[in-house]
């Protein structure tokens, strides 16, 4: 199987707990039936998320996600041909921006702000490949 890595933002303007909570059940269910693995990030205003998978599977999660009227501005950040996964342990990693460790923040944030539209694509790979590395969940029954 050719694994394929995508990562794409969009715009929520505030979700809520309950939203989050419904995105990831599917997430989690439907990408372990796919061999999907991934994180989301949600932000204040924004999400960020990746999905890596066979070409056909991402594909058509992709489509199943721009359907989603929970968010809009989908942005295609990065897409391509992946080596290996970064998140197989996780169906869906899924985080509140503000969770993340502020040693993360630091490096990642735009003048302190979740922005990711605003990160050019080496620190996307670089917030992605540090949060593979991380382990500090504080909402454990959220990892997948
Ligand atoms: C930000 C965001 C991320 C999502 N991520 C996924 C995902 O990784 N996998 C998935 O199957 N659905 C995801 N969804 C939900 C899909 O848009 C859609 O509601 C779902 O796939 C429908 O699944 P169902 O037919 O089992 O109800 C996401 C939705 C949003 C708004």
């Amino acid at each position: 199987m050719q694994l394929t890595r995508l990562v794409y933002a969009s715009h929520h303007g505030g979700t809520s707990e309950e939203a989050l909570r419904d995105i990831f059940d599917r997430s989690c269910k439907n990408n372990a039936n796919d061999g999907i693995t991934g994180l989301l990030i949600a932000g204040d205003e924004d999400f960020l998320q990746l999905l890596e998978g066979g070409r056909t599977a991402v594909a058509e999660c992709m489509m199943r996600i721009m359907k989603d009227d929970r968010h809009q501005r989908i942005r295609v950040l990065l897409a391509g041909e992946s080596e290996s996964r970064l998140f197989s342990q996780w169906s869906m990693r899924c985080l509140r921006a503000a969770e993340i460790p502020l040693e993360i923040q630091d490096r990642y944030w735009v003048n302190g702000v979740f922005d990711p539209v605003q990160l050019p694509q080496a620190k996307i790979e670089g917030l992605c490949l540090a949060l593979s590395e991380d382990n500090s969940d504080k909402t454990p029954e959220m990892t997948g």
